[in-house]
């Protein structure tokens, strides 16, 4: 019978097995094979994080033509219904998407996202200092603008672009800001 013994393993170090640490001796690693295996699975994870990163780019696409569909328009009030001050709260484009309608004189009318742009928060008027505010954090909004004054928020408040026709306001789009 022919007895086949198996190779000493090869240490990285390159020195006999006497010479290696216990812990190294006990688990004694077969180089070769760990190099094969590592670089098998450094191109898994270089072919994975690649298809991730595909699949994130092609989310992002379909959501930016998503958020350029066409809206629906939805009468909010009769403009004499809403006096100089005041405020009306209402849903657009959804029943999920609360906003704030705002008549801050005769003439003008201003519309918002009333989520914070912060975490989301709903923000409270404040005609009289012509801000809106976000208690949760302290976050503030100018009015004018809907742009972000002080605290945690960076982005603007989305606009709600409205129409005035025949004495009724109209919801009529969503208008996404960065700045
Ligand atoms: S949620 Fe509005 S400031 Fe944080």
């Amino acid at each position: 019978m022919e007895i086949v013994s198996t190779p000493p393993p090869a240490f990285p170090d390159g020195q006999p097995e006497e010479q290696q640490p216990k812990w190294r001796r006990d688990f004694p690693v077969d180089v070769e094979a760990d190099e094969y295996g590592a670089r098998r699975d450094f191109t898994k994870f270089l072919v994975l994080t690649s298809l991730a990163f595909a699949c994130g780019q092609l989310w992002i696409a379909m959501l930016s033509v998503f958020r350029r569909r066409t809206f629906s328009e939805q009468r909010l009030t009769a403009l004499d219904e809403l006096p100089v001050g005041g405020v009306l709260p209402f849903h657009y484009p959804t029943d999920r998407d609360p906003c704030l309608l705002i008549r801050t004189s005769e003439q003008e009318l201003l519309a918002y996202s009333s989520l914070c742009t912060h975490l989301m928060c709903p923000v409270l008027p404040q005609l009289h200092d012509k801000q809106l505010h976000c208690p949760c954090h302290e976050g503030f909004f100018e009015a004018a603008t809907g742009r972000p004054v002080a605290g945690p928020p960076r982005r603007p408040l989305p606009r709600i672009q409205i129409q005035v026709r025949e004495g009724v306001v109209y919801a009529v789009a969503v208008e996404e800001r960065t700045s």
